[in-house]
Protein backbone atom coordinates (compact mmCIF):
# COMPACT_ATOMS: atom_id res chain seq x y z
CA UNK A 1 0.00 0.00 0.00
CA UNK A 2 1.31 3.80 -0.87
CA UNK A 3 1.19 5.84 2.66
CA UNK A 4 2.30 8.60 0.17
CA UNK A 5 1.47 9.09 -3.13
CA UNK A 6 1.46 12.39 -5.42
CA UNK A 7 0.14 12.79 -8.64
CA UNK A 8 0.29 15.01 -11.36
CA UNK A 9 2.14 17.46 -9.30
CA UNK A 10 3.12 21.19 -10.42
CA UNK A 11 5.16 24.07 -8.20
CA UNK A 12 5.23 27.33 -9.96
CA UNK A 13 7.52 30.50 -8.90
CA UNK A 14 6.25 33.23 -11.23
CA UNK A 15 6.81 32.49 -14.69
CA UNK A 16 8.97 29.24 -13.93
CA UNK A 17 7.92 25.47 -13.23
CA UNK A 18 10.19 24.41 -10.70
CA UNK A 19 8.21 20.61 -10.61
CA UNK A 20 6.10 19.74 -13.87
CA UNK A 21 3.56 17.20 -13.63
CA UNK A 22 5.18 14.84 -11.40
CA UNK A 23 3.80 11.52 -9.65
CA UNK A 24 5.64 9.69 -7.18
CA UNK A 25 4.82 6.97 -4.42
CA UNK A 26 6.68 5.93 -0.89
CA UNK A 27 4.95 2.63 -0.12
CA UNK A 28 4.02 1.43 3.49
CA UNK A 29 8.01 0.51 5.73
CA UNK A 30 9.81 1.35 2.21
CA UNK A 31 12.52 3.94 1.27
CA UNK A 32 12.17 5.95 -1.53
CA UNK A 33 15.37 8.28 -2.88
CA UNK A 34 14.78 11.44 -4.72
CA UNK A 35 18.11 12.53 -6.53
CA UNK A 36 18.72 14.92 -9.18
CA UNK A 37 21.28 17.77 -9.62
CA UNK A 38 21.24 21.71 -8.13
CA UNK A 39 18.44 23.11 -8.93
CA UNK A 40 16.32 20.31 -10.29
CA UNK A 41 12.99 20.43 -8.04
CA UNK A 42 13.25 18.01 -5.37
CA UNK A 43 13.51 20.21 -2.34
CA UNK A 44 10.24 22.00 -3.89
CA UNK A 45 8.90 18.98 -4.21
CA UNK A 46 9.08 17.90 -0.53
CA UNK A 47 8.14 21.51 0.28
CA UNK A 48 4.76 20.81 -1.99
CA UNK A 49 4.00 17.23 -0.45
CA UNK A 50 4.15 18.90 3.05
CA UNK A 51 2.68 22.37 2.04
CA UNK A 52 4.92 24.71 2.42
CA UNK A 53 4.62 26.06 -1.18
CA UNK A 54 1.10 25.86 -3.25
CA UNK A 55 0.77 23.47 -5.62
CA UNK A 56 -0.91 21.63 -7.96
CA UNK A 57 -2.23 18.29 -8.58
CA UNK A 58 -2.72 15.56 -5.89
CA UNK A 59 -1.26 14.42 -2.58
CA UNK A 60 -2.88 11.55 -1.06
CA UNK A 61 -1.37 10.37 2.60
CA UNK A 62 -2.30 7.54 4.60
CA UNK A 63 -5.11 6.98 1.95
CA UNK A 64 -6.52 10.51 1.89
CA UNK A 65 -6.13 13.26 -0.20
CA UNK A 66 -4.14 16.43 1.79
CA UNK A 67 -3.73 18.32 -1.13
CA UNK A 68 -6.00 21.31 0.67
CA UNK A 69 -4.55 20.57 4.71
CA UNK A 70 -2.15 23.51 5.76
CA UNK A 71 1.51 22.52 6.51
CA UNK A 72 0.49 21.67 10.34
CA UNK A 73 -2.46 19.92 9.95
CA UNK A 74 0.03 17.69 7.55
CA UNK A 75 2.38 17.07 10.16
CA UNK A 76 -0.23 16.27 12.80
CA UNK A 77 -1.40 13.76 10.59
CA UNK A 78 1.80 12.15 10.45
CA UNK A 79 3.89 12.93 7.55
CA UNK A 80 7.01 14.64 8.94
CA UNK A 81 10.45 16.04 7.59
CA UNK A 82 13.37 17.63 8.13
CA UNK A 83 15.33 21.01 6.28
CA UNK A 84 17.88 20.90 4.37
CA UNK A 85 19.65 23.92 6.52
CA UNK A 86 19.47 24.12 10.32
CA UNK A 87 16.70 23.49 12.13
CA UNK A 88 17.56 23.63 15.52
CA UNK A 89 16.71 25.86 18.16
CA UNK A 90 20.44 26.88 19.40
CA UNK A 91 19.31 28.51 22.58
CA UNK A 92 17.18 25.07 23.69
CA UNK A 93 19.13 21.82 24.36
CA UNK A 94 18.84 18.67 22.86
CA UNK A 95 16.22 16.60 24.60
CA UNK A 96 14.48 20.03 24.56
CA UNK A 97 14.28 20.46 21.24
CA UNK A 98 12.44 17.30 21.14
CA UNK A 99 10.30 17.69 23.35
CA UNK A 100 9.47 20.98 21.63
CA UNK A 101 8.73 18.64 17.89
CA UNK A 102 7.00 16.48 20.48
CA UNK A 103 4.21 18.39 21.59
CA UNK A 104 0.76 18.75 20.30
CA UNK A 105 -0.33 22.04 20.27
CA UNK A 106 -4.30 21.57 20.58
CA UNK A 107 -6.64 22.98 22.81
CA UNK A 108 -7.06 19.28 24.83
CA UNK A 109 -2.57 19.99 25.30
CA UNK A 110 -3.19 23.89 26.23
CA UNK A 111 -6.00 23.11 28.86
CA UNK A 112 -3.64 20.12 30.64
CA UNK A 113 -0.85 22.73 30.55
CA UNK A 114 -2.79 25.03 32.49
CA UNK A 115 -3.51 22.50 34.94
CA UNK A 116 -1.03 20.47 35.53
CA UNK A 117 2.74 21.10 34.67
CA UNK A 118 4.40 19.42 31.51
CA UNK A 119 4.58 16.24 30.42
CA UNK A 120 8.03 15.27 31.82
CA UNK A 121 8.58 11.94 30.35
CA UNK A 122 11.05 11.67 28.56
CA UNK A 123 11.62 8.07 27.81
CA UNK A 124 10.22 7.90 24.58
CA UNK A 125 12.47 10.73 23.56
CA UNK A 126 15.58 9.45 25.11
CA UNK A 127 14.74 6.41 22.76
CA UNK A 128 14.92 7.81 19.68
CA UNK A 129 18.64 10.15 20.51
CA UNK A 130 19.54 6.44 21.67
CA UNK A 131 18.77 5.00 18.63
CA UNK A 132 20.89 7.78 16.86
CA UNK A 133 23.83 7.76 19.28
CA UNK A 134 23.16 10.63 21.12
CA UNK A 135 22.05 9.96 24.75
CA UNK A 136 25.43 11.44 25.29
CA UNK A 137 24.19 14.43 23.92
CA UNK A 138 20.58 15.42 25.76
CA UNK A 139 21.50 17.78 27.72
CA UNK A 140 24.25 19.74 25.13
CA UNK A 141 23.00 22.96 23.26
CA UNK A 142 23.16 22.30 19.37
CA UNK A 143 26.20 24.57 18.76
CA UNK A 144 28.28 21.50 21.24
CA UNK A 145 27.95 19.55 18.87
CA UNK A 146 29.94 18.39 15.21
CA UNK A 147 27.87 19.16 12.33
CA UNK A 148 27.15 15.27 11.79
CA UNK A 149 25.85 15.70 15.33
CA UNK A 150 23.53 18.44 14.12
CA UNK A 151 22.31 16.73 11.22
CA UNK A 152 21.45 13.94 13.25
CA UNK A 153 19.52 16.01 16.19
CA UNK A 154 17.32 17.20 13.15
CA UNK A 155 16.45 13.80 12.33
CA UNK A 156 15.59 12.94 16.07
CA UNK A 157 13.39 15.91 16.43
CA UNK A 158 11.54 14.73 13.09
CA UNK A 159 11.09 11.36 14.93
CA UNK A 160 9.71 12.73 17.98
CA UNK A 161 6.71 13.84 16.23
CA UNK A 162 6.09 10.12 15.49
CA UNK A 163 5.67 10.49 11.33
CA UNK A 164 4.40 7.65 9.54
CA UNK A 165 6.00 9.19 6.54
CA UNK A 166 9.43 11.78 6.88
CA UNK A 167 10.72 12.97 3.96
CA UNK A 168 14.30 14.18 4.47
CA UNK A 169 15.99 16.58 2.58
CA UNK A 170 19.76 15.89 2.45
CA UNK A 171 20.83 15.02 6.11
CA UNK A 172 23.58 13.21 4.88
CA UNK A 173 24.98 17.00 3.59
CA UNK A 174 28.18 17.79 4.85
CA UNK A 175 29.02 14.21 7.00
CA UNK A 176 32.47 12.64 5.76
CA UNK A 177 31.96 9.21 4.40
CA UNK A 178 32.01 7.45 7.53
CA UNK A 179 29.46 9.74 8.95
CA UNK A 180 27.26 9.15 6.20
CA UNK A 181 27.41 5.56 5.78
CA UNK A 182 26.53 5.20 9.61
CA UNK A 183 23.39 7.81 9.05
CA UNK A 184 22.47 5.48 6.23
CA UNK A 185 22.46 2.66 8.18
CA UNK A 186 20.37 4.15 10.69
CA UNK A 187 17.61 5.42 8.21
CA UNK A 188 17.59 2.01 6.91
CA UNK A 189 16.81 0.37 10.35
CA UNK A 190 14.01 3.12 10.83
CA UNK A 191 12.73 2.09 7.61
CA UNK A 192 13.08 -1.61 8.34
CA UNK A 193 10.77 -0.88 11.63
CA UNK A 194 8.03 0.16 9.78
CA UNK A 195 8.86 4.03 9.09
CA UNK A 196 8.93 5.09 5.37
CA UNK A 197 11.05 7.69 4.12
CA UNK A 198 11.09 9.73 0.95
CA UNK A 199 14.70 10.62 0.81
CA UNK A 200 17.02 13.23 -1.15
CA UNK A 201 20.57 13.55 -1.05
CA UNK A 202 23.36 14.14 -3.27
CA UNK A 203 25.80 11.39 -1.78
CA UNK A 204 24.95 8.89 -4.46
CA UNK A 205 26.58 5.97 -2.77
CA UNK A 206 24.58 6.45 0.30
CA UNK A 207 21.06 6.47 -1.85
CA UNK A 208 22.03 3.61 -4.46
CA UNK A 209 23.34 1.50 -1.37
CA UNK A 210 19.94 2.41 0.83
CA UNK A 211 17.07 2.81 -0.95
CA UNK A 212 14.75 0.67 -2.48
CA UNK A 213 13.31 2.72 -5.15
CA UNK A 214 14.14 5.74 -7.28
CA UNK A 215 13.06 9.20 -8.75
CA UNK A 216 15.19 11.42 -10.59
CA UNK A 217 14.22 14.72 -11.58
CA UNK A 218 15.90 17.10 -13.88
CA UNK A 219 14.89 20.59 -14.53
CA UNK A 220 11.36 19.78 -13.19
CA UNK A 221 10.91 17.10 -14.55
CA UNK A 222 11.08 12.90 -13.86
CA UNK A 223 13.97 11.97 -16.24
CA UNK A 224 14.35 8.36 -14.50
CA UNK A 225 12.92 6.15 -11.72
CA UNK A 226 13.42 2.56 -11.07
CA UNK A 227 16.02 0.10 -8.51
CA UNK A 228 19.46 1.57 -7.32
CA UNK A 229 20.39 -1.00 -9.95
CA UNK A 230 18.35 0.21 -13.05
CA UNK A 231 19.21 4.31 -11.87
CA UNK A 232 23.29 3.41 -11.86
CA UNK A 233 22.72 1.96 -15.45
CA UNK A 234 20.40 4.89 -16.77
CA UNK A 235 21.64 6.94 -19.55
CA UNK A 236 19.49 9.80 -19.05
CA UNK A 237 20.75 10.13 -15.59
CA UNK A 238 24.14 10.01 -16.51
CA UNK A 239 23.87 12.63 -19.00
CA UNK A 240 22.09 14.72 -16.22
CA UNK A 241 24.89 14.42 -13.75
CA UNK A 242 27.62 14.62 -16.04
CA UNK A 243 25.91 17.62 -18.65
CA UNK A 244 27.00 20.56 -19.83
CA UNK A 245 23.71 22.30 -18.64
CA UNK A 246 24.51 22.02 -14.98
CA UNK A 247 28.38 22.48 -15.54
CA UNK A 248 28.00 25.95 -13.60
CA UNK A 249 25.91 24.40 -10.34
CA UNK A 250 28.93 21.52 -9.54
CA UNK A 251 31.74 22.44 -6.77
CA UNK A 252 28.96 24.11 -4.32
CA UNK A 253 28.48 22.67 -0.85
CA UNK A 254 26.73 19.74 -1.71
CA UNK A 255 29.82 18.29 -3.36
CA UNK A 256 28.23 16.18 -5.74
CA UNK A 257 31.10 13.66 -7.32
CA UNK A 258 30.72 13.47 -11.03
CA UNK A 259 33.64 10.86 -11.84
CA UNK A 260 31.78 7.84 -13.12
CA UNK A 261 33.65 4.45 -11.73
CA UNK A 262 32.27 1.03 -12.84
CA UNK A 263 30.06 -0.31 -10.63
CA UNK A 264 30.70 -3.83 -9.62
CA UNK A 265 30.06 -5.90 -13.18
CA UNK A 266 31.56 -3.02 -15.03
CA UNK A 267 27.70 -0.81 -15.45
CA UNK A 268 28.91 2.47 -14.90
CA UNK A 269 27.67 3.97 -11.76
CA UNK A 270 26.34 7.72 -11.18
CA UNK A 271 28.68 9.68 -8.64
CA UNK A 272 29.98 6.65 -6.76
CA UNK A 273 31.24 9.04 -3.59
CA UNK A 274 31.41 6.11 -1.49
CA UNK A 275 30.86 3.05 -3.59
CA UNK A 276 30.58 1.72 -6.88
N1 LIG B 1 10.93 30.41 -3.28
C1 LIG B 1 11.38 30.36 -4.53
N2 LIG B 1 11.18 31.37 -5.39
C2 LIG B 1 11.61 31.30 -6.67
N3 LIG B 1 12.27 30.25 -7.19
C3 LIG B 1 12.52 29.21 -6.37
C4 LIG B 1 12.10 29.20 -5.01
N4 LIG B 1 12.48 28.02 -4.44
C5 LIG B 1 13.11 27.34 -5.40
N5 LIG B 1 13.15 28.05 -6.56
C6 LIG B 1 13.73 27.60 -7.84
O1 LIG B 1 13.11 26.37 -8.16
C7 LIG B 1 14.06 25.47 -8.72
C8 LIG B 1 14.11 24.20 -7.89
O2 LIG B 1 14.71 24.51 -6.64
P1 LIG B 1 14.90 23.42 -5.49
O3 LIG B 1 15.40 24.13 -4.30
O4 LIG B 1 13.65 22.64 -5.36
O5 LIG B 1 16.04 22.50 -6.11
P2 LIG B 1 16.80 21.27 -5.46
O6 LIG B 1 16.65 20.12 -6.40
O7 LIG B 1 16.37 21.07 -4.05
O8 LIG B 1 18.32 21.78 -5.51
P3 LIG B 1 19.55 21.56 -4.50
O9 LIG B 1 20.12 20.21 -4.84
O10 LIG B 1 20.50 22.65 -4.84
O11 LIG B 1 19.05 21.64 -3.09
C9 LIG B 1 15.39 26.20 -8.77
O12 LIG B 1 15.54 26.78 -10.05
C10 LIG B 1 15.21 27.29 -7.73
O13 LIG B 1 15.99 28.41 -8.03
MG1 LIG C 1 17.29 21.24 -2.22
Amino acid sequence: MAMLSISGLSVSFGGKRAVDDFNLEVGAGSLVGLIGPNGAGKTTTIDAITGFVPSQGAVDFDGTDISGLSSTMRARAGLGRTWQSSELFDDLTVMENLQVASERVDVRGFLRDLFRPRNDDVSELTKILDSLDLAGSADALPTDLSHGQRKLVGVARALAAQPKVLCMDEPAAGLDTVESQALGRRIRSLVDGGLSVLLIDHDMGLVLTICDYLYVLDFGQLIAEGTPAQIRADSKVITAYLGERHSDDHGDEHGVDTAVPAAPGGTPAVGGTTDG
